[in-house]
């Protein structure tokens, strides 16, 4: 059941569950906001479509926010970043929604990894083919090297539950080995699910590569970004509400949510897009 829902929200957006990894930071550093967060469940993942189908999609989620009275939504999805948030900002807001915001998570990244010069990048196939990294990186730092990835199969397992299994790991280690061998200093999570992750990255990755905390960035990105514009979203004196929509079955999103949120997830609702 829904409740005390305010018309001045931070919508938080994600093909699925890859997106409590920021909400969750979100939560830690800035508690006193009304958050609503959409998983499009039904449709995940979405990093093997066109960009006209990633698109289309999150369009359709973004309509399903604003209607909800969020003022500001993050696309806490790296692949809805690369492939669909310039058209969002330059077409569709004005048009729809002039005086709503939209951010993602790529250029706050981009930011953070262009203080290396030896970079590496997982993410989806839309996003890696995008090279949003490499684009958005070169644009700080010209000398940077930025070496990439994609790893279509982790979502599906990270959705499915299998995070920290053998299968996962073993797959994981291939995914990185090109990576480890170019000795990259600096490994960008270019996908919010794999946060889910972290530990073991970390691990296969060693002593020498810096794998930092995606969700952590983002949350200290949008603080800077509320009191530059603090008129957009309201506060309260004690931590505001939190609301779920999922577009197909929750159970699985309930349950790895809690477990990895450390809370319960009670105030969510199935909608359609
Ligand atoms: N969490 C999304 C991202 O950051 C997952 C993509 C997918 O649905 O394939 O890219």
């Amino acid at each position: 059941m829904l409740k005390n829902k305010t018309k001045s929200s931070i919508g938080v957006f994600d093909s699925g569950l890859g997106g409590l990894t920021v909400l969750k930071h979100l939560l830690e550093k800035l508690p006193p906001y009304d958050y609503l967060y959409l998983g499009d469940t039904a449709r995940v993942p979405y990093g093997g479509h066109s960009q006209e189908v990633i698109y289309r999609y999150t369009k359709e989620a973004m309509d399903f926010l604003f209607s909800q009275g969020c003022r500001l939504v993050i696309l806490a999805c790296n692949t809805a970043s690369s492939q669909a948030l310039r058209r969002l900002q330059q077409e569709y807001l004005p048009e729809k929604y002039p005086d709503r915001r939209i951010l993602g998570v790529i250029i706050p990244l981009a930011e953070y990894a262009s203080k290396s010069n030896n970079i590496g990048v997982i993410g989806t196939r839309a996003t890696i083919a995008s090279k949003a990294y490499e684009h958005e990186i070169k644009k700080l730092n010209p000398q940077a090297s930025v070496v990439s990835n994609s790893a279509p199969l982790l979502v599906p397992l990270i959705e499915e539950g299998l995070a920290g299994s053998d299968v996962t790991n073993k797959l994981l280690k291939k995914y990185l080995r090109p990576l480890k061998i170019k000795k990259i200093k600096t490994l960008i999570l270019g996908c919010t699910h794999y946060s889910f992750l972290l530990k073991d990255i970390r691990r296969i990755m060693g002593n020498n590569c810096r794998v930092p905390d995606p969700g952590e960035i983002v949350a200290n990105s949008l603080k800077n970004y509320l009191i530059k514009h603090n008129n957009l979203v309201s506060a309260h004196k004690k931590p505001g509400s939190r609301h779920f929509y999922l577009s197909d079955k929750p159970e699985n999103f309930i349950k790895l949510g809690e477990r990895f949120l450390g809370q319960k997830i009670d105030n969510w609702k199935i909608i359609s897009l």
